[in-house]
């Protein structure tokens, strides 16, 4: 039987073995045991808190409950109890991921109760409601579950029903759940309330194509910069030449909303990241005003080393990222509150290369930033290494002839591997740099890169696990480069 007892007991009685080698300075992890989906994201009196997917007995996913962050400024997170636990007959297999919203003062976490059944198709997903009055403790309603199988509408399987995102317009409250078609494919169900406890189905918000994977998960949407966006997360969205090469994708759909008829048209489809490891994204617009994304930082299907390597953990979150539209395409940069945990700047100016390689020991950086501006005219190709010691390194390349940026983690220390072939050890996308300026912010923790390509037009984001200590920094071009600045900064988060 799981308890939040029990869990929290476990936690505090097995925290101090986890092994440290991999653990992220500034990213969120668990205590101990597996993560997944960040949950419930939301600011909530001068707090953010973050929650996920979480199975804290082993590294590995199991039956899910949701583990607890928090942070005042979303760099420097403590984590909290754990806050929800399997422990009802509705959501016995898992409290699956959800989303929570403020009302009258208190947090409402709406999230999928998880049942299994004897043969596969007794799988039912059914939609619950727990209220925090302190954003710590969370009381299940009486009411549960909100939703189950009878408010499905026609072709919509009972045993794919999931993820709902909670959000107000005026009076009244919309879910979107993500469900299955019976003949197989995702769509995004609508559902309205006035109270957050009797919901009502509204519509099918969009369904999917026959090639658009096997099932959508995770739906978010807002308005930015006068646009919808919708966020899909897709089990199974086929390959197309360098998009959707992980088994898992996220989609982002800019388009337009119609409420009246419950209903979204899209516009413009993008995959959100082009890296190896980004997956459930969620949104927030936080006190700033901002739309700010966090992800999960992991890809389902594959071995993650510091669960083979027997460290006692898995799985971290992005770092929070702020969205905006520029020219019809999703930007994300990293929240400005991370410059303040910035040390030892370091910046060097017109390093020029022509057909040569160079080693940079006094700009190197572990935990940290590294940020170029290059002048790509008159270059065939360019290489920055990071991460790099003896025969390891990670590569991300500008190359000029095809006009794509690839990054590159064959080399880059313990092997991962999954369902993908076994090439896919890179990923690359198509830049544009303006006027031949190419403009990169290289966030690095123990076991992370994300790359943020021209201001955030592009992010790939990957793990990479170096077997030792690397923080190398080589620069490598083919033809003649010209890097304006290349600058660095340690981050160093004490909590
Ligand atoms: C996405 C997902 C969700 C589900 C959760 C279970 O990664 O599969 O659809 O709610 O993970 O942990």
């Amino acid at each position: 039987m799981y308890t939040l007892q029990r869990a929290n007991k476990y936690i505090e009685d097995t925290r101090t073995q986890v092994i440290k080698d991999y653990r992220h300075d500034y990213h969120v992890m668990a205590p101990v045991g597996w993560i997944n989906d960040p949950n419930g994201f939301i600011y909530y009196e001068g707090e953010y808190h973050l929650f996920y997917q979480y199975y804290p007995y082993k590294s590995v996913w199991g039956p899910m409950h949701w583990g607890h962050s928090k942070s005042k400024d979303l760099v420097n997170w403590e984590s909290a109890p754990v806050a929800l636990a399997p422990d009802q007959w509705y959501d016995k297999d898992g409290c699956f991921s959800g989303t929570t919203i403020e009302k009258d003062g208190k947090i409402y976490a709406m999230y999928t109760g998880h049942i299994e059944g004897e043969k596969p198709e007794d799988i039912r997903q059914v939609q619950c409601i727990a209220v925090s009055e302190d954003g710590n403790h969370f009381e299940k309603v009486a009411q549960n579950p909100v939703l189950d199988e009878d408010d499905l509408p026609d072709n919509a399987m009972p045993q794919d029903f999931r993820d709902p995102k909670v959000i107000q317009r005026g009076e009244i409250y919309y879910s979107l759940i993500a469900s299955k078609f019976k003949d197989g494919g995702g769509q995004i169900l609508l559902y309205k309330s006035s109270d957050l406890l009797k919901w009502e189905y509204v519509s099918v918000l969009l369904k999917g194509e026959k090639e658009e994977g096997y099932m959508w998960e995770c739906p978010d949407l807002f308005e930015l910069d006068g646009k919808d966006v919708l966020i899909i997360s897709i089990d199974g969205l086929p390959t197309e030449g360098n998009k959707f090469s992980n088994t898992h994708s996220v989609l982002s759909i800019i388009g337009k909303m119609d409420w009246e008829k419950g209903i979204f048209h899209r516009e413009v489809c993008e995959e959100l990241d082009y890296g190896l490891d980004f997956y459930a994204p969620q949104t927030i617009m936080d006190a700033k005003q901002r739309r700010v994304m966090v992800s999960w930082m992991q890809m389902w299907g594959r071995n993650i080393p510091t669960d083979t390597l027997e460290h006692g953990w898995a799985g971290a979150m992005t770092l929070p990222r702020e969205l905006s539209i520029k020219n019809n395409s999703m930007y994300q940069n990293p929240v400005n509150e991370i410059s303040s945990y910035f040390t030892n700047h370091k910046v060097k100016h017109n390093i020029i290369l022509i057909d040569e390689t160079k080693e940079f020991a006094d700009i190197s950086t572990e935990v940290g930033v590294l940020s170029l501006e290059v002048n790509t005219q008159g270059s065939k190709r360019f290489d920055i290494e990071i991460r790099g010691n003896d025969g390891e390194k990670t590569s991300l390349t500008y190359d000029n002839e095809s006009g794509s940026f690839i990054l590159d983690r064959k080399q880059s220390g313990i092997k991962i591997i999954g369902k993908e072939p076994e090439a896919l050890q890179q990923r690359y996308v198509h830049v544009k740099p303006v006027n031949h300026i190419l403009k990169l912010d290289i966030y690095m923790d123990r076991a992370s890169v994300e790359v943020f390509i021209n201001e955030g037009e592009h992010t790939m984001t990957s793990t990479i696990y170096p077997t030792k200590t690397a923080r190398k920094v080589t620069l490598r071009a083919k033809g003649k480069v010209e890097v304006l600045q290349m600058e660095r900064h340690d981050i160093e988060v004490k909590s």
